[in-house]
């Protein structure tokens, strides 16, 4: 086992723009709080950091859209989030925000000492302006096609599509967020960190440093933006929303949210340590402390080279040891969007799954985007939990408390002679915490988390090749045994679960009642001990650890995402633009009636065509229809519709049409007949 160590682990601060989703979670929450757990079971000195971050243009656009001041957007959201973190078993120290007092003064402070030390350039430029907005265009208030990529939905600091990191003036064809305008340019002020100037030494920390222990997604990442060339990022931006800048000159400007945020890990640390009356330094500043940022990739080029040039401009921080950034997760093939409403939104999941945390814990961190983007699907939330959970893991925990409790009134029993199956078995469960901690300090959750229900097939089989609920009725002793060996395993499982399956690892301490008596509870005792649950130890009752999710809580989480889909192609859809006026006289040249279709059939080898008889009530004609995709011809029969009856008759595939039937398109594409309101409407009236 190694030394016990000082961690400062922190997790992206989320934009309070919005609820957290499974992206946030599978992405950063949850793989941070599995290694906050892990740490503190084995020991270490940690501080695990969380915190909302509230300036930036996202949250102002949100503001305007809603009609209220991004202070209201900020409380809002902070609230929801940091209460569904808290409900999720994020084990966060602290949980700060970048609007609080002592996270102004420190970022404040971080620039001015920046600034102090000649570590900026101080220039004026020509930036992107929206005349119509009257507001210099930055970060997402502008986008343009990506100079790298081609992407043409850029941002101004940032190309989502490839992570390029970019300076508004980089896009080509800038378009304003604000006002759809094609800015200008207009000369302002700000102030520059040249990252230039500290490429020789990013090169030689990551990239010589860091080439093997970094995971090839961010080490790729980082060196190609290296290759690159680093040049001077604008650290100030022309908005009324963030930290004012603090120096001569700075007024009516204010920090740029990325300068700004990633100190909030600082300020977030102070507050925590203030709290619980510590030293909050050598978390940040001491040789002996690890740096960890969990970040999804987005954010890799602001936490592995902007941030630490910035933490080593300032000279007295400690930089980070890793960053062990994930990939995306998509949701049922589609890329996660808050704008589109493609999610699954915690508070949602968590009202509506209640006290099912771990199962969205177990599925997340089972696909995990490690290495690649993966996709959550829900059909894969219900197998991961009917098929592993509930029938590996909760029933092997379910067999081992109920035989106890029913041979022995829930005590442990003595074992006798061991056989060789079971010496193997409890050498293999001591074997666990150094391969799941071998997994976890690597960074690889899923990996660890395989290893842990690898623990629980290993119990359920041992359970059945025993069969203690056969032996119990030849053999008292054998049974004594074998119950004690599976007491043992579900032991080293409610502690070796904890950091993955929190809820679900404390229900098993308690059926197992493992607070009291000589109980062995901590991780590398599961390695060294050789009584984890000693005979004659009471335990209690069993509950259920996870219960079976049937196909209709899944359809009802599928239709919720069709439903989306369906407004978002209803928001989607572009009304056509009116067409060119025409006069009174144009329009009562059109002779409209109420008509009825009598007869409908297909029209041979045409997809979209029927040939309907249709009763104007002048006469009953033929009219072909183009809406052989919509309806069936047993669906039209019968209908009473719209029809322009003087229109010049014209031949269709042979066919001579005389008429139209008035239609229109819902936003799904599905054709619709123009009714009039029918009731008590004859055929032939006019429409007028
Ligand atoms: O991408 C985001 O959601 C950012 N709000 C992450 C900030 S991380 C840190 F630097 F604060
Ligand atoms: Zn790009």
């Amino acid at each position: 086992m190694n030394k016990p160590k000082r961690y400062t682990i922190t997790s992206a601060l989320p934009y309070t723009n919005g609820p957290i989703h499974i992206g946030h979670l599978a992405g950063v929450y949850v793989p941070a709080d599995i290694y906050a757990r892990y740490l503190r079971l084995t020991g270490n000195d940690v501080v695990f950091i969380g915190g909302s971050d509230e300036h930036g243009v996202p949250i102002t656009i949100k503001a305007k859209n809603e009609g209220v001041s991004p202070q209201d957007v900020v409380d809002k959201y902070h609230a929801i989030i940091k209460q569904s973190f808290e409900e999720f078993g994020i084990t966060f120290d602290n949980y700060s925000r970048t609007s609080a007092k002592i996270h102004h003064e420190t970022a404040s402070e971080f620039f001015k000492t920046l600034y102090d030390k000649g570590e900026f350039i101080e220039e004026s430029t020509e930036q992107l302006y929206d005349e119509k907005a009257n507001q210099f265009l930055a970060d997402r208030f502008v986008t343009g096609t990506c100079p790298k990529c081609g992407n043409e939905e850029a941002y101004g600091d940032q190309c989502e599509k490839c992570g390029t990191s970019l300076n508004a003036t980089d896009l080509i064809n800038p378009k304003s967020a604000l006002t759809g305008n094609v800015p200008t340019l207009k000369e302002t002020k700000h102030w520059f960190l040249p990252l230039d100037k500290h490429e020789a030494f990013l090169k030689e920390w990551i990239l010589e440093g860091h080439k093997k222990d970094w995971k090839p997604n961010v080490y790729g990442q980082v060196k190609s933006w290296i290759d690159d060339g680093l040049r001077p990022r604008a650290v100030t931006r022309d908005l009324d929303w963030g930290i004012p800048v603090p120096v001569e000159g700075g007024e009516g400007k204010v920090l740029y949210v990325w300068f700004d945020a990633p100190i909030g890990y600082i300020s977030s640390t102070k507050e925590w340590a203030q709290r619980e009356g510590k030293d909050w330094e050598p978390y940040w500043k001491s040789d002996d402390t690890k740096l960890v940022h969990f970040i999804g990739k987005d954010n890799i080029v602001f936490h592995c080279i902007i941030f630490p040039a910035m933490l080593k401009a300032e000279g007295s921080y400690i930089l980070p040891e890793n960053v062990p950034a994930n990939e995306f997760l998509n949701l049922e093939g589609n890329k996660l969007s808050t704008s589109k409403n493609w999610a699954v939104w915690l508070p949602e999941y968590l009202k509506e799954f209640p006290g099912q945390q771990d199962v969205l814990r177990y599925t997340l961190t089972a696909s995990a985007p490690e290495t690649k983007d993966n996709d959550f699907t829900w059909k894969d939330f219900q197998a991961r939990n009917n098929n592993e959970l509930v029938a590996i893991f909760g029933n092997f925990i379910n067999r081992v408390v109920v035989l106890t409790n029913k041979y022995y009134n829930g005590v442990v029993p003595a074992p006798n002679a061991f056989s060789q199956v079971d010496e193997e078995t409890l050498a293999a469960v001591k074997a666990y915490p150094d391969v799941i901690s071998s997994s976890i300090e690597r960074y690889r959750f899923r990996e660890a988390q395989q290893e842990l229900m690898n623990l629980a097939r290993l119990g359920n089989k041992y359970l059945a090749d025993e069969e203690p609920w056969k032996v119990v009725k030849l053999d008292e002793a054998r049974t004594q045994t074998i119950m004690y060996v599976a007491l043992q395993i579900a032991s080293a499982l409610a502690t070796l679960s904890e950091p993955f399956l929190p809820f679900t690892s404390a229900k098993l301490k308690s059926m197992l009642n493992r607070t009291s008596g000589d109980v062995a509870t901590s991780w590398n005792e599961v390695s060294i001990k050789e009584v984890l649950l000693p005979a004659g130890h009471q335990i209690a009752q069993a509950e259920l650890l996870f219960s079976k999710i049937e196909d209709d809580t899944i359809q009802f989480q599928l239709d919720k995402l069709e439903a989306s889909k369906k407004a978002n192609e209803a928001a989607n859809k572009t009304v056509e633009p009116q067409k060119d006026t025409i006069t009174f006289d144009d329009f009562t040249k059109l002779d409209l009636r109420v008509g009825t279709i009598l007869e409908a059939e297909k029209m041979p080898k045409a997809k979209k065509l029927l040939v309907l008889k249709v009763d104007t009530g002048i006469d009953v004609r033929t009219i072909v229809s183009g809406i052989a995709e919509s309806f069936t011809p047993e669906e039209v029969v019968g209908k009473q519709v719209t029809v322009l009856v003087n229109l010049a008759p014209r031949a269709l595939r042979g066919v001579e049409s005389e008429g139209m039937i008035l239609m229109t398109e819902t936003a799904e594409g599905k054709l619709v007949f123009v009714n009039p309101d029918t009731a008590g409407v004859t055929n032939g009236l006019q429409i007028s």
